[in-house]
């Protein structure tokens, strides 16, 4: 596993590449940061580039691979990226193909990179058969995590962050599920932060590849997806698996006994997070019917669906089309 480093200031985080960086090295880094200003202080040359979930496409990894190539970057070299989950996707697939592979250090900066994109070594982008078609495992050589660089996220982009922190709550950790249900404001410690990232790489340890445990991280995300391709996007990814945590809470209840509770508990967060608790489907069942058939878990008939027995107690089971379609419509 790649080591994680933590720093508070973005002080610290041009002093860590300044001084532990080769001078090679290229840093590619989100647009959205340039308010940062770091363009006055990295000693290492840098970019920036706008990105998007519209423009997280082969046309993108071009010019990424293209930035690479134009600064003469060769194998012993590295990049080091800056910027959210697009980004963070976009450029680990350039470096982990350019010349078969240079290093790369990830610098997430949306709370969601920093819990979840940022680890496990899954990057790639979209194509015109969905998202994240094409993609490989690699690992990037360290993940740098600064804290600092949260102030300037949107609300919205910091609540989307939130809802993958509830789900690894959800799969792994009542301490995170009730920490994050019971805050007075929607912001939270840091201390909350290291403990979701640690989830997620307990989880990444046993099982590398997905063939088994690493599924766990997809609850709430089989009807989530639904919903996010239903609503063609309108719906944010965090809005969507907000969502869709709802339905699999119901079905975890029916199927595996979940307490009541719990779903109140995430329904009232959900409330002070201001955000949808219920959606309404606007395309066919045959529409609904092909995304699920297209979705890496499923069977000829059923899906690979995450349940729960509790907050921390997961289970992997088959669920028919059928069931998951009667369950979104009503
Ligand atoms: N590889 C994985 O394991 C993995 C896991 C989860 C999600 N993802 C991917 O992550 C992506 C979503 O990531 P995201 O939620 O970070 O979205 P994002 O990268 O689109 O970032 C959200 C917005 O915040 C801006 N931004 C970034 N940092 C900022 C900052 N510090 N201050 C102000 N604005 C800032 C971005 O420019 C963007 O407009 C999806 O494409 C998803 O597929 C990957």
């Amino acid at each position: 596993m790649p080591s994680n480093i933590y720093l508070n200031s973005t002080e610290e985080l041009i002093k860590y590449i300044n001084e532990g960086i080769p001078n090679e090295s290229l840093i590619i880094l989100d647009s959205a940061l340039e308010q940062f200003q770091f363009h006055n202080n990295f000693n290492v040359r840098h970019v920036y580039l706008q990105v998007s979930e519209e423009t997280k496409n082969l046309e993108t990894i071009e010019k990424i691979w293209d930035l690479m190539f134009s600064s003469n970057l060769n194998r012993s070299d590295e990049i080091v990226v800056i910027g959210g989950g697009v980004m963070l996707d976009l450029c680990s697939f350039a470096a982990s193909t350019y010349k078969r592979g240079i290093a790369f250090t990830l610098v997430p900066s949306t709370l969601l990179a920093m819990v979840d994109a940022s680890h496990g070594g899954k990057n790639g982008f979209n194509n015109a058969y969905g998202k994240n078609q094409i993609g490989t495992f690699t690992l990037p050589k360290s993940v740098v995590v600064c804290f600092e660089l949260l102030n300037t996220l949107k609300d919205n982009d910091y609540k989307d962050g939130l809802i993958e922190l509830v789900k690894h709550g959800f799969i792994g950790s009542k301490e995170i599920f009730n920490k994050l249900v019971s805050s007075e404001n929607f912001k939270i410690d840091n201390d909350i932060i290291k403990k979701g990232i640690q989830i997620k790489e307990d989880i990444v340890k046993e099982d590398y590849l997905e063939t088994g445990k690493r599924k766990y991280l997809n609850f709430g995300h089989t009807i989530g997806h639904l919903i996010e391709q239903d609503s063609k996007f309108t719906l944010s990814h965090g809005e969507a698996v907000a969502i869709g945590m709802i339905y699999e809470l119901g079905l975890s209840k029916k199927h595996f006994g979940l307490p009541q509770e719990v779903i109140d508990l995430y329904v009232t967060y959900l409330e002070k997070l201001e955000y949808k608790k219920s959606y309404k489907f606007e395309n066919s069942i045959d529409y609904l019917l092909g995304i699920l058939k297209d979705d890496k878990k499923s069977k000829s008939d059923s899906v690979d669906i995450v349940l729960l027995s509790d907050i921390s107690q997961p289970n992997l089971i088959s669920i028919s089309f059928d069931e998951l379609i009667e369950v979104i419509q009503n």
